[in-house]
């Protein structure tokens, strides 16, 4: 998910620098671009450190002596790849050209040139925020379905009080979730979230492991994020990136994963485990590389089962496990959540092809103790939208049950 982060010329400009972080923090990918104004009142280099990406400051920007081509057609190549444009903050001068459409920099001609949904937070002098212009223009633009986050009254920086102040930055980026179509039905809740496999070592070169790649784990830290959960990701070695946002512990073997795990139990409120866990570990590791030398057996000993001691242990944890299986799926899946104890298990056929183990995809089953709900092939994030729908169901549920006392 990206959105693009107009920032236009404002003392409130700074402003948007921790918008753009608390949107990161919430696992979305933010492409900034810059007013000319804008860059007299804070340095693009400052958006560039936090989101780490070029800013965008102007249509014909290039470095040369000629206008790049590239950078001519860009603004076309934002305004697709965007999933919401903000603008914080909005000036009463940005906000009429909006509503004209006039279109003489980038961040104005992105306005016209996307289709995605439009959130705009004014600030400004009271005086001109009272102005009939200003607002017969912010009149045409919420008409036009242009979403505007109401300014806050109060002491401005121009020493009238009154209505201009930038909202804060809370409302703003609750604002742009919403317009996203993304809950905040996580909000307080600490989730967390193991994910990728576990290695066992049998000498310094080699080790016992399984083919996770972590995307199914790291699909429900994003997916949790976006929802207005923290995060904590639990993760083996993986190859891909995680979510901007969630705390990250790195954990290689199943003892290291199970010590992790238990550290940070008490923080959780959810536990998701996907992690693909070692079954087995080698009873000893050889200090030496092993040679070789003739037929040579491995004594490996079962690892501890991490998530049934988690639900042992939890206190008001919605515990979900996952269950991959390549056999009698919904059989074995149904045995684990009762021998494990857990709220939820996540069943998929990790026999099928292009789907599950090392996929981009997935096609799962979540069992609870009253539902069973298929969920058919769908990226991973989508998967894992599910299961939090699941989660949010089971949390109602259990506060239901506080509630009445049955
Ligand atoms: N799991 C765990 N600790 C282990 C093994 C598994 O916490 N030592 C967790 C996994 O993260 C997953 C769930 O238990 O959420 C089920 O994992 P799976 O490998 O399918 O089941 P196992 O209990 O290992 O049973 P089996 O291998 O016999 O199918």
């Amino acid at each position: 998910m990206k959105i693009a982060l107009g920032v236009s010329g404002g003392i409130a400009a700074y402003k948007a620098a921790e918008i753009l972080r608390l949107l990161q923090e919430r696992g979305v990918g933010v492409q900034v671009i810059m007013t000319r104004a804008a860059q007299e009142f804070v340095r693009p280099l400052t958006f560039a450190a936090l989101s780490g990406e070029k800013v965008i400051t102007g249509l014909f920007e290039g470095g040369g002596a000629e206008p790049n081509l590239d950078s001519a057609v860009e603004h076309i190549a934002v305004a697709q790849a965007t999933d919401l444009l903000l603008v914080a903050p909005a000036t009463a001068d940005l906000i009429a050209k909006f509503a004209h459409g006039i279109a003489d920099d980038f961040l104005t001609t992105l306005f016209l040139a996307t289709t995605a949904p439009v959130v705009i937070a004014p600030a400004m002098n009271v005086n001109m925020w009272n102005h009939a212009a200003t607002q017969a223009n912010l009149g045409t633009l919420r008409q036009r379905g242009v979403r505007v986050v109401e300014p806050d009254s109060g002491y401005l920086a121009c020493g009238m009080t009154g209505p201009g102040r930038l909202a804060s930055n809370e409302a703003i980026v609750a604002a742009a979730l919403e317009a996203l179509g993304v809950a905040a039905d996580l909000a307080g809740e600490t989730v967390l979230v193991t994910a990728g496999p576990t290695r066992e070592a049998l000498d310094p070169v080699r080790y016992l492991t399984n083919r996770s790649s972590g995307r199914m784990g790291y699909a429900l830290a994003e997916a949790a994020l976006r929802r207005g959960a923290r995060v904590i990701l639990i993760t083996g070695p993986v190859t891909i990136q995680p979510p901007a946002g969630a705390e990250l512990v790195q954990v290689e073997t199943a003892e290291q994963l199970r010590a992790a795990v238990l550290a940070r139990l008490g923080d959780a409120t959810v536990v998701v485990a996907t992690a693909a866990v070692a079954d087995y570990t080698p009873r000893s590791r050889s200090q030496q590389k092993i040679k070789r030398d003739g037929p040579l057996s491995l004594e490996l000993e079962p690892t501890a089962d991490i998530l049934a001691e988690v639900a042992r242990r939890r206190d008001k944890q919605i515990v979900v496990g996952f269950a991959a299986e390549t056999e009698n799926v919904l059989e074995n899946a149904r045995r684990k959540l009762a021998t494990k104890s857990l709220d939820a298990i996540v069943a998929n056929d990790v026999a099928q092809a292009g789907i599950g183990f090392d996929s981009e995809r997935n096609a799962v089953t979540i069992i609870t103790r009253e539902r069973v709900v298929e969920v058919p092939e769908a990226g991973k994030l989508e998967v894992a939208q599910r299961v939090l729908d699941e989660i949010v169901r089971l949390r109602q549920a259990a506060a239901t049950t506080v509630r009445t006392g049955k």
